[in-house]
């Protein structure tokens, strides 16, 4: 039986957007091909508020995040880690053999303008990585801010966004905020099936990578450059995926993308009164993330079990993840769900665990 997906990724895929993979296959270095990308990338610059350039990248998120931030970089790189993602761009730095720092709090609190402040003044830095939904935690920090902060006190220092498991489902306002990189996979919030990345990289940042001795290759901005023009990329992308992205955009620009977010909030809000109600809320209540609910295990029921069951009702939520496994669970609400399967997930939950 299908489990329609409530976990952070991948998640729900619609029937039309399976549908819009299977169109027949083009050349990647024919028009039809130029035609699709130079279609796509507009919609994906109205989703970011960006007149920079946007990327597409064949691979999962972590390739971008090593692409960026081998560019990043000609000092140090300072890795802000609150969850099990953002510690991972502080390995990916380090085994990269970028010169950087980690700065971290407990997971389930938000990294803020104050310690960036203060963790930025302590070095020689020229980069920052953040992550702006840490799916881990289920916790969304105050990228906005942060960049506000950045933008006018360290003017040098490239702002570099995880945004994997929030860009389509929270607003992230790239040129207005100041940002230099910001990345995501497209089988989070795009609710299409995994295997390609879009980045978004600043003119700034397009320069620093110039002076970097070690950009790499494949995610090298002067390569993806080479052909930006031309509507291709210098590698063969993944021809059906973007077809199936392109058919996605228009749907999402025809929600609007304010309607987007706020279906994205109200679905989260509803999520956490349900936790409240029944458990509780693992992150600091302040930076609740609008699109996945880490919930607290607080009666301690199987998660395990809870799942199987969910499993033969046609649905599948995720545990906690690592060391919260069992500790706590995980409800996503992002990409195409709606309140109703929220509504429907919750009272099969609440109908398996006896919960009045
Ligand atoms: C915030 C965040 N960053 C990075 C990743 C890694 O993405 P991928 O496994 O698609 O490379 C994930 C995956 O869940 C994520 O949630």
């Amino acid at each position: 039986m299908y489990k329609k997906l409530f976990i952070p990724g991948p998640t729900h895929v619609r029937d039309e957007i399976l549908q819009a993979q299977a169109a027949p296959m083009i050349g990647h270095r024919s028009k039809e091909y130029a035609d699709l990308q130079a279609e796509v990338t507009p919609k994906l610059q109205q989703l970011l508020y960006t007149q920079q350039r946007v990327y597409l990248y064949t691979s999962s998120s972590t390739g971008v995040m090593e692409g960026s931030v081998r560019q990043a970089s000609t000092r140090r790189v300072l890795n802000t880690a609150c969850g099990a993602f953002s510690k991972r761009w502080h390995q990916i730095t380090a085994a990269n053999g970028v010169p950087c720092d980690k700065v971290e709090v407990p997971m389930g609190q938000a990294i803020t303008p104050d310690l960036v402040d203060e963790a930025l003044s302590g070095g020689d830095y020229d980069a920052i990585t953040l992550v702006m939904n840490e799916t881990s935690t289920g916790l969304m920090n105050p990228v906005g801010e942060i960049a506000a902060l950045v933008r006018e006190k360290y003017p040098d220092v490239l702002i570099l966004v995880d945004a994997v498991s929030c860009m389509a489902g929270a607003k992230i306002d790239f040129d207005a905020w100041g940002l230099d990189v910001c990345l995501a996979g497209v089988q989070k919030c795009f609710a299409l099936p995994p295997g390609l990345a879009i980045c978004a990289v600043s003119d700034r940042a397009r320069e620093r990578a110039r002076q970097v001795t070690n950009p790499g290759y494949y995610f090298s901005y002067a390569q993806m450059d080479k052909k930006y023009e031309l509507h291709q990329t210098p590698a063969t992308p993944a021809i059906s995926l973007i077809q199936a992205l392109n058919a996605q955009m228009d749907d999402i620009l025809a929600e609007g993308l304010e309607s987007r977010w706020n279906r994205h909030r109200e679905m989260a809000a509803y999520v956490q009164e349900w936790a409240r109600r029944f458990f509780d809320l693992y992150s600091d209540e302040r930076y609740l993330s609008p699109t996945v609910t880490n919930v607290e295990n607080t009666r301690g029921i199987s998660v395990a079990k809870l799942n199987q069951e969910l499993g033969k009702r046609g649905a599948m939520i995720s545990n906690g993840y690592g060391d919260l496994k069992e500790k706590c669970f995980r409800i996503a609400h992002m990409g195409d769900l709606t309140l109703d399967d929220l509504r429907w997930l919750t009272a099969q939950i609440e109908d398996i665990l006896e919960l009045t």
